[in-house]
């Protein structure tokens, strides 16, 4: 029976909706847990830095006539935070509010309906900044505009990361255009241990001791400063507008917090998030995956280096690697003068089909215009 999607709204979701919607990813993300370890992981999660505060929602597209129901179509997940845009024709960086959204999930009967497309179509209009998309322009075929939430309605900009492609461009804020969410920064640059020749990571490296390792409180404390760094960097951006989210405030420490589950089960579990040179101006933090099937992969959530110090950098974190039986190294969004140190040492690389980085602009100019600047792996969610 097909529904008429004017009939359905979206809401924050109750407890018992919360529930019911982890219930339901179980089977897609909860993969080598059991239910109850899946919701416990999901409910620790709820306790991070970039999850308190409200700064997590949960949502359900639902009937309007009955939107508090466990039969809800789909749901999806919403972390606030915090960015910056930078305007060349403006004097300063402004600090600005986005959305990166998250576990977009429609169970298997409800699927082939619409159901997620809507619900991400009307997401639009519970995070974008109301003086940009004002509720007035809500297109009427659709019924009334989503209920507003306190302290949302700010979002200069949205992000997420797909694993369906291009479905995401398909979603913008009315119906039928392709004005969705821009999938921008595929690239991803990746050695297989097994396979690249790199060299042994400290031997014949003087520089090797000088290091320090950082472990979950060291990256916390590096992605503060990293945060000031960032912005000092854009200011100095004049090419056009741009944005950045921002590793702070729990946003880069989810990569591997999100984990611990899985990482805590290991024999020797990994606890060591990242490496700083000694004038802390140098720096690699990542996370890691130990999920099989697929190889055991540390990606790394933020780089700052410059090109000559790249080679002895990466040797920490091969050190590591090696250290704890990683398989395969990916650096998401490389700068093309890292990209080719990278490649004499042994690294390839590809656009990847996985993980794509979008995002919807709601200022007046277009996805087209817009840069988005240090567009790595640690604003995942
Ligand atoms: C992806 C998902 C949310 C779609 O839900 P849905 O309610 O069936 O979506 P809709 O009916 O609105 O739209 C279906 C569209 O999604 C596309 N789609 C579904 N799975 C896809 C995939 N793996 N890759 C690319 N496109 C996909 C379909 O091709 C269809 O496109 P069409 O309308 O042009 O034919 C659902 O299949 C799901 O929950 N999958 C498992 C979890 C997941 O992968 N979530 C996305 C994480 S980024």
């Amino acid at each position: 029976m097909t529904v008429d999607h004017s009939t359905l709204s979206i809401y924050p979701a109750t407890p018992a909706q919360i529930s019911e919607a982890r219930r339901r990813t179980w089977s897609e993300w909860g993969k080598g847990l059991t239910l109850q370890e899946h919701l416990a992981s999901d409910a620790a999660q709820d306790l991070l830095e970039g999850s308190r505060d409200g700064r997590l929602i949960t949502w359900v597209l639902a009937p309007r006539d009955n939107s508090q129901t466990l039969d809800f179509k789909c749901s999806c997940e919403t972390f606030k935070r915090t960015a910056l845009v930078v305007n060349p024709a403006s004097a300063s960086v402004e600090t600005v509010t986005c959305y990166a959204i998250a576990s977009v999930f429609t169970p298997p009967e409800n699927r082939g309906q619409g159901f997620a497309r809507h619900m991400m179509r009307l997401m639009h209009w519970v995070v974008a900044d109301e003086a940009l998309l004002p509720s007035g322009d809500f297109p009427a075929v659709w019924g009334e505009p989503p209920c507003k939430v306190n302290g949302l309605r700010n979002g200069r900009f949205s992000t997420l990361w797909s694993d369906v492609g291009d479905f995401y461009s398909t979603c913008g804020p009315v119906p039928g255009t392709q004005d969705g969410w821009t999938i921008r920064g595929r690239s991803t640059t990746a050695w297989d241990l097994d396979a690249c020749s790199f060299p042994d990571s400290t031997a014949g490296d003087s520089t090797a001791g000088d290091w320090t390792w950082l472990d979950d409180c060291g990256v916390v404390k590096l992605w503060e400063e990293d945060s000031e760094k960032i912005r000092r960097d854009v200011e100095q951006i004049h090419a056009g507008l741009t944005f950045t989210c921002l590793p702070s405030h729990g946003v880069a420490s989810f990569q591997h917090r999100s984990l611990d589950i899985f990482s805590d089960r290991l024999d020797n579990p990994l606890r060591i998030w990242g490496v700083v040179s000694p004038d802390r101006s140098t720096y690699a933090t990542w996370m890691m995956d130990p999920r099989p099937p697929a190889p055991r992969t540390l990606t790394v959530s933020r780089l700052r280096v410059e090109p000559s110090d790249f080679d002895a950098l990466l040797g920490r974190v091969f050190e590591i690697a090696k250290k704890y039986d990683v398989e395969r190294i990916e650096i998401w969004s490389l700068p093309s003068e890292l990209e080719v140190v990278a490649r004499q040492l042994g690294a390839t690389t590809y656009l990847r089909e996985e993980h794509l980085p979008a995002f919807k602009w709601y200022g007046k100019e277009r996805e087209a215009d817009v840069s988005w600047a240090f567009n790595e792996r640690f604003g995942w969610c």
